[in-house]
């Protein structure tokens, strides 16, 4: 397997070394090319992606990222330029987002409650697109247009997935919108639903607002199974499903392009957090966990199961904090 690596700002190094040290351990083997991009590059050579990476990259099998963003920078330069171009570039349609309440994690919710449901979020539409404009910019009379863009053809393929990955769970999913408002959008979302859903009669299907699936995901996680959502849904609704299954330190994530055609990118949903980089602080198990789906994504579902098992073991036995690289050892270890 060829993988490149974007360790990327803050955290971002940290936490890659010590997933690729689990990686190491699970598949020996793995040949790596580390690309150097992010707030570091853009401050010495003013790129952001140039232009003969995306190539490179097509090159290889999977890509893992750690995070990319720094204070330094004009904020959305790398993130837009960089995270946003990648997924676009390498039509990563489904952005997949596991939520699990591992046994002996904390959660902010009451009790114990049964957290286990992956978020499919929409890639590369939705007003992630660019599309939009400004007029009479600084004046009284400004305005703003941000287009959001859902092409049935966008929809219906990151839909089917989501039916598929219900159907090999526990055959709920549910589409979360906001069609009583978003009424163009939401009809297309909605019959493409309707329309996917015939093809696999065994999955139940639901549907909530997104307003209101923010309370049920706090009051009653456990009706989710599988969430299908827009781009942007999709970016709000997982930090918080994040916050409420132990927190955006163990939240893994999956860019991926369903057709095999160009490589996925795997990395956790957390950023660079530039508070605590460099002080071994960052808890590197959400990478850990990304590169567990990346195995998982590439066939090696017996790797993959290993990095979870080492995970849910550490994670039940953990008291009081540990270091960047004693969560890496142990799970290393552990695996
Ligand atoms: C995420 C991030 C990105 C997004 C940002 C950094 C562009 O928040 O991966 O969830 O909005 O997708
Ligand atoms: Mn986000």
């Amino acid at each position: 397997m060829k993988l490149a690596v974007i360790p990327g700002d803050g955290i971002g190094p940290e936490v890659v070394a010590e997933a690729l040290k689990v990686l190491d351990v699970v598949l020996p083997g793995v040949q790596r090319t580390e690309y150097d991009l992010g707030a570091k590059r853009y401050h010495s050579t003013g790129e952001v992606l140039p232009e003969s990476v995306l190539p490179e990259l097509k090159q290889h099998d999977a890509i893992l990222l750690g995070a990319i963003g720094d204070p330094s920078v004009p904020s959305g330069i790398l993130e837009r330029g960089l995270l946003l171009r990648t997924r676009f570039a390498l039509d990563h349609h489904v952005n997949l987002r596991p939520s699990k309440l591992y046994p002996g994690v904390g959660s902010p919710l009451a009790g114990n409650p049964d957290i286990d449901f992956v978020v499919v979020r929409e890639g590369t539409e939705g007003p992630y697109t660019g599309t939009g404009g400004a007029i009479r910019v600084d004046t009284p009379h400004e305005v703003a247009t941000e287009v959001s863009t859902n092409t049935r053809f966008g929809v219906e393929r990151v839909v089917r997935y989501a039916f598929a990955k219900a159907q090999a769970r526990r055959k709920h999913l549910t589409l979360v919108h906001k069609t009583n408002v978003l009424a163009f959008a939401g009809s297309l979302w909605q019959r493409t639903v309707d329309a996917v859903g015939a093809e696999f009669p065994d999955v139940e299907v639901a549907y909530q607002h997104i307003d209101a699936a923010t309370i049920h995901m706090v009051n009653d996680p456990a009706r989710f199974d599988v969430i299908v959502t827009d781009n942007l849904f999709g970016d709000i609704i997982t930090d918080l499903a994040a916050a409420v299954s132990g927190g955006i330190g163990l939240a893994a994530s999956g860019n991926i392009d369903a057709t095999g055609t160009n490589p996925s990118m795997f990395e956790p949903v957390h950023g660079s957090a530039p508070d605590i980089a460099g002080q071994s602080k960052a808890d590197p198990t959400a990478t850990i966990l990304s590169v567990s789906l990346l195995l998982e994504h590439k066939g090696e579902a017996a790797a993959a199961a290993r990095i979870q098992d080492a995970v849910a073991a550490d994670l039940a036995g953990r008291t009081g904090s540990s270091s960047t690289t004693e969560i890496g050892d142990r799970i290393a270890a552990a695996v």
